[in-house]
C-alpha cells in the first residue's frame, strides 16, 4: 500500500510524509528533492535555466519512474507530491491509481506565513504578494487535492498522521477518484471504479430516505445492477424505474409511466432519482426529476462517452415530441454527476467514435491540449483500445471535456450568452440531423459534419487561417468522423437551417472557428452558408464511398445500433 500526500505548498506534505513513513517503517519520497537531486540543483534554478515547462517535464518523469503502486497490505511507500504535481491529469493517474491520497487543507493566510519562514524558495510565489499566491493556488487546485482523504493541514503533525493511520486502516482501496469538486452546477466527482462508493457516499451526504435509481436495461445490465446491489449492502433502500433503450426513453408518455411509478411508490420531495444511463435516459430522468413534485434531487450517472463528456453536464432536461428533438424540457442542474470511466469499457465503438465529435468541438473551442492529445489517442479511444484506459488517455479526455462544459456553464447557466460557443458544429449538425429524420446517424456524427461545414464558412469569411482549418479537418479525417458524405437532401438541410434555435432576432447566430478558438457571427453571408452546407454534407478526405443516411436508407431499414 502506497500513500501519497497532496496539498499546497506550505500544507506540511513533507513533515507529516516522512513522520507516517518513519512509524510505519515504509520509504519516503519526497518529488520535489527527487528531481533536485537528479537535476543536481535546486528547483529556482531548475526554473531559471528550463523555466516551468523544464521543471513540468521533470516532474512528469519523476512521477512516471514511481511506477504502479505497491500492491502489499502493509504501508510501503509514502510520497510527497510537489504542490502543482496532481494537476496534470496524466500526472495525477499514475500518481492516484490503486494508493491511498490524503490532502493537507488549510487557509491560504498560514500556509503563506510558513512560506516566509521556510528555506525553501518557491519560484511560483517567490516575488508575489504570498497570501494572494497561495489563494489563487488553492482555488486552480482545489479539485485535484479534493479527490484526496481531507486532513486539515493547520493541525499538530502527530494528530494527522493518526488520522492517516486510522484511515489507512478502515479504507480498502476502490477504484481511483481523479476530481473532486463542489460548482455553482453541482459536484462532479470524476475517477475510474468509483461509482459504487461515491453513489453510496452522495445519497447518505443528501440524507436520502431511499434513492429511485432510473435506468434504461443496456445501462442496468452495465453499471445499475451493481450500484442496486451495493447500495443493499450499505443499508440504502432503493426503488428501481427502467426506461426504454436509446432515444425512445425521451417520450412524454414514458415520463408519465415513469411518474405514475413514483407516485405509486410514494416517492417524496428529499428522495432522489439516480440517473444512470448514457445522454437520452439522462435526458429522460432528469425531466422526470425536474417535473415530478416540481423537482426531485438528481444524481447523474452517465455511462456512455457523450454522457460523461456532455450530456450530463448543465442541467438541461428534454425529451421529444413528433415535431422535433428536445421541443419540450427545462433546466434542472443535479445534486452531482459521478462519471465512473470503467463503465465506458463495455461502449460499442460507434458510440465512442461519435462521442469524439463532441470533443473535437470542445478542443476547437481554445484547449490546445485537448487538440494534441485527440491526434495522439483519438483513434485508440474511439476503437476502445485499453490501453487508453491504461496510459490515463481516456481519463484525461473525458476530465477536459467534463471540466471545460463545467465552465462554460457555469458562467452562462441558462444559455443566455456565453454557453452559445458549445454550439459550435450544432447548427448544421443538427440541420443535418433532423433532415435524417434522427435516423442513421449519432449525434456526435452529425455535429462532425457540422464542424465541417463550420470551419468552411470560416475559412469563406476570412475567420479560420488555412492551417487550423486543415488541423481540424486531418483530425476530423484520422477520427473517421463525416468522412463520408452524408446523404441527405441538401433542401431539406437548408430549411432545418431555418428553424434551428440558435436564432438571435431572427438571424442565425454562427460559431466558428478562428486561430486558437472561437467567435460568434450572425453576419455570415447567404455565399458562405452555402458553401459550408456543402461542406459538411460533401464529408471529408477519405470520402469516397457513400453512408445510407436519410428517406432511402430509413426504407432500407438503417437505424441506429
Ligand atoms: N442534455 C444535454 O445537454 C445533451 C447534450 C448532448 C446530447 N444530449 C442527448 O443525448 C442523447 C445521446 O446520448 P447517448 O449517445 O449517450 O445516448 P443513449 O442514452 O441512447 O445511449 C446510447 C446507447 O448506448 C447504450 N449504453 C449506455 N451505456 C452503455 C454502456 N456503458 N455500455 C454499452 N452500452 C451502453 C444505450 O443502451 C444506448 O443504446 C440524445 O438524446 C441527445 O439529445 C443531451
Amino acid at each position: 500500500m502506497d500513500v501519497v500526500l497532496v496539498g499546497l505548498p506550505g500544507s506540511g506534505k513533507s513533515v507529516v510524509g516522512r513522520r507516517l513513513a518513519q512509524r510505519g517503517r515504509a520509504v519516503f519520497i519526497d518529488l520535489d528533492e527527487q528531481i533536485e537531486r537528479r537535476a543536481g540543483r535546486p528547483i529556482p534554478a531548475i526554473f531559471a535555466d528550463e523555466g516551468e515547462t523544464g521543471f513540468r517535464a521533470r516532474e512528469r518523469a519523476e512521477v512516471a519512474a514511481l511506477g504502479p503502486a505497491g500492491t502489499s497490505s502493509r504501508l510501503q511507500r509514502v510520497i510527497a507530491a510537489g504542490g502543482g504535481a496532481p494537476v496534470d491529469p496524466r500526472n495525477r493517474w499514475a500518481l492516484y491509481r490503486g494508493r491511498t491520497v490524503a490532502w493537507l487543507d488549510g487557509s491560504p493566510e498560514v500556509f503563506a506565513q510558513r512560506l516566509r519562514r521556510s528555506m525553501r524558495v518557491r519560484p511560483l510565489i517567490a516575488g508575489r504578494d504570498p497570501v494572494g499566491a497561495v489563494r489563487q493556488l488553492g482555488a486552480a487546485r482545489r479539485r485535484f487535492y479534493a479527490a484526496g482523504i481531507r486532513l486539515n493541514g493547520l493541525a499538530e503533525v502527530a494528530a494527522n498522521v493518526e488520522t492517516l493511520e486510522r484511515a489507512l486502516a478502515e479504507t480498502s482501496a476502490e477504484g481511483t477518484t481523479l476530481l473532486r469538486a463542489q460548482t455553482a452546477i453541482g459536484g462532479l466527482e470524476l475517477g475510474h471504479g468509483i461509482a459504487a462508493t461515491t453513489v453510496r457516499d452522495v445519497l447518505a451526504g443528501l440524507e436520502a430516505r431511499r434513492a429511485v435509481l432510473v435506468s434504461e436495461p443496456k445501462a442496468w445490465q452495465v453499471a445499475g445492477s451493481g450500484l442496486a446491489a451495493s447500495l443493499a449492502r450499505a443499508g440504502i433502500p432503493t426503488e428501481s424505474i427502467l426506461l426504454p433503450r436509446g432515444e425512445a426513453a425521451k417520450r412524454l408518455r414514458v415520463v408519465e409511466r415513469a411518474a405514475r411509478e413514483l407516485a405509486g411508490q410514494r416517492v417524496e420531495r428529499g428522495e432522489p432519482i439516480v440517473a444512470i444511463g448514457g445522454g437520452a435516459l439522462g435526458d429522460a430522468a432528469g425531466f422526470l426529476a425536474a417535473t415530478y413534485l416540481r423537482g426531485v434531487p438528481l444524481v447523474h450517472v452517465p455511462t456512455t462517452l457523450v454522457a460523461q463528456i456532455d450530456s450530463a453536464i448543465g442541467g438541461k432536461t428534454a425529451v421529444d415530441l413528433p415535431e422535433g428533438k428536445n421541443l419540450v424540457g427545462t433546466f434542472h442542474q443535479p445534486a452531482a454527476v459521478i462519471t465512473d470511466i470503467a463503465f465506458l469499457a463495455s461502449l460499442p465503438v460507434r458510440h465512442r467514435r461519435a462521442a469524439l465529435g463532441e470533443a473535437v468541438k470542445m478542443a476547437v473551442l481554445g484547449d490546445e491540449r485537448l487538440l494534441e492529445l485527440l491526434e495522439s489517442d483519438g483513434p485508440a479511444i474511439a476503437e476502445g483500445d485499453p490501453a487508453v484506459v491504461e496510459s490515463g488517455a481516456l481519463a484525461e479526455l473525458v476530465e477536459r471535456c467534463a471540466w471545460a462544459k463545467v465552465e462554460i456553464v457555469v458562467a452562462d447557466q441558462r444559455e443566455r450568452a456565453g454557453r452559445i460557443v458549445l454550439n459550435l458544429g450544432h447548427s448544421l449538425g443538427h440541420a443535418i440531423e433532423a433532415a435524417a429524420g434522427y435516423r442513421g446517424l449519432l449525434h456526435g456524427e452529425a455535429v462532425a459534419h457540422g464542424l465541417r461545414g463550420a470551419v468552411r464558412i470560416g475559412e469563406e469569411i476570412g475567420l479560420t487561417p488555412a492551417d487550423r482549418a486543415g488541423r481540424i479537418l486531418r483530425l476530423l479525417d484520422l477520427l473517421g468522423l463525416a468522412v463520408r458524405p452524408a446523404e441527405v437532401p441538401v433542401d431539406a438541410v437548408r430549411e432545418h437551417l431555418g428553424v434551428d434555435k440558435k436564432h438571435a432576432g431572427g438571424r442565425l447566430q454562427w460559431v466558428l472557428p478562428t486561430e486558437s478558438g472561437v467567435i460568434v457571427r450572425s453576419d455570415v453571408p447567404a455565399g458562405a452558408v452555402e458553401a459550408g452546407l456543402a461542406a459538411a454534407i460533401g464529408g471529408g478526405a477519405a470520402g469516397a464511398g457513400r453512408v445510407a443516411v436519410g428517406p432511402a436508407a430509413r426504407r432500407r431499414g438503417a437505424g441506429l445500433p
